[in-house]
């Protein structure tokens, strides 16, 4: 029962509340030492005044602070870059993968990487930035391969997460990935705190419209059927929202566009802490008789609630996984313990194979 409660959770948070600790944002630490030092005597004042100047000073022309009046070059290059830009260039055989991060996030955006990488597909890789640091910061270190679709997200509508105006900020997500359906493009949608530990590509079998992974943890045999599983106790379905592939067809589209329908006419509301997959999941059900769908196999895309918690399923199946998810547990720091207990936090030791390399 208690699992039933978080089962279509996507586990996000209010990322700027919950910074990493080592994060440019908390300057506490560092604001702290000097007032203490101020009673003592004139040259410890003037001392700390230049370590005020010296920690402050180079933040003020930080991406984290953006003052439109004072781009460099390349950032205003950056700011005009478009989704259709964007894909073009990225694009490889008219295939995108794509993920969206906002800054506080950066670390999981290069675990994921790490393993992109390794399966030889971050070429493709377009990060949709939430915010402008987020743009310029992945820009600097890789160019061309962040876009920043207007509005950004504001500072104010994150700090209400839960809000209706982050979940409506959330549910343009379907939109995102419209857009690059009617542009032509095959494209695939990963949340950022997943790890690919083999080519996710090679699992697309077959000329389908769309291809998902259910959320459920209840063991499926390895030969299940790959149609839409039956409705769950909620009447719906339990597809997760965070890895859908999409090939650019009249079903494909339908499906994007009833999911934005679904997100309109279910909005949010206080006591569901709404987010998009259970919008994702009333549209697989709606247009089931019109859209081609794969589910795809349990024991190469399992959930996290899977996964890291039945050890004995993971012997059973090992060699099969291709990506698992971090999901089913709250909370970001959390979530990084339990990938370094998994040996799935890339990040520490292998930062060199990311194309952002060692984030600092
Ligand atoms: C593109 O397709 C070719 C031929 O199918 C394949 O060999 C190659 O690995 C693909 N490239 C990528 C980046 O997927
Ligand atoms: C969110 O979207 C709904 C429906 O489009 C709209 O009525 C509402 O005003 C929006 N709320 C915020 C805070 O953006
Ligand atoms: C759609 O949901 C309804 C209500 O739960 C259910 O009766 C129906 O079988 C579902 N359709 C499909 C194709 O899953
Ligand atoms: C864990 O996996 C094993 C092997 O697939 C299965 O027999 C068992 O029922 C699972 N345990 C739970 C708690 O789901």
């Amino acid at each position: 029962m208690a699992q039933q409660k978080f089962l279509h959770q996507r586990p996000i948070q209010n990322p700027f509340t919950n910074p990493f600790s080592s994060s440019p944002l908390s300057t506490s630490s560092i604001s702290n030492r000097p007032i203490s030092l101020l009673s003592r005597n004139g040259l410890l004042l003037l001392l700390a005044l230049l370590v005020i100047l010296g920690v402050f000073l180079p933040w003020a022309g930080s991406p984290l602070f953006p003052s439109p009046n004072k781009l460099s070059p390349s950032q205003s290059k950056w700011r005009d870059y478009s989704l259709p830009q964007a894909v073009k260039f990225v694009a490889k055989n008219g295939t995108v993968i794509v993920c969206a991060v906002s800054y506080p996030y950066l670390p999981f955006l290069n675990n994921w990487l790490i393993s992109v990488s390794r399966q030889k597909h971050q070429d493709q890789v377009l990060v949709i930035a939430e915010d402008y640091a987020t743009l310029y910061k992945v820009n600097e270190k890789w160019p061309g391969h962040a876009v920043l679709i207007p509005p950004a997200l504001d500072s104010q509508t994150a700090h209400k997460f839960g809000s209706q105006g982050f979940f409506n900020f959330t549910a343009r997500r379907p939109q995102h990935l419209l857009e690059i359906l009617e542009l032509g493009y095959n494209v695939m949608y990963n949340d950022v705190d997943m790890v690919w530990l083999q080519d996710p590509f090679q699992y697309l079998e077959g000329k389908h419209d769309a291809y998902f992974m259910d959320d459920m943890t209840a063991i499926k045999p390895l030969d299940h059927s790959h149609d839409l599983p039956p409705p769950g106790k909620k009447g719906r379905t339990y597809i997760c929202s965070c890895m859908i592939f999409l090939r650019p067809t009249n079903g494909a589209k339908l499906l994007m566009k009833k999911w934005i329908e679904e997100l309109e006419t279910q909005p949010w509301s206080r006591a569901k802490k709404a987010n998009d997959q259970p919008g994702f999941n009333w549209a697989l059900n709606k247009t089931a008789n019109q859209v081609d769908m794969y589910l795809l196999s349990q024991a190469a895309f399992p959930t996290g609630g899977l996964y890291f918690k039945n050890k004995t399923w993971v012997k059973e199946t090992k060699g099969k996984h291709a990506i698992i998810h971090n999901n089913y547990i709250v909370g970001f720091e959390k979530k990084i313990k339990r990938f370094r207990d998994f040996n799935l936090w890339l990040v520490d030791d292998h930062a060199s194979e990311s194309p952002l390399g060692k984030l600092e």
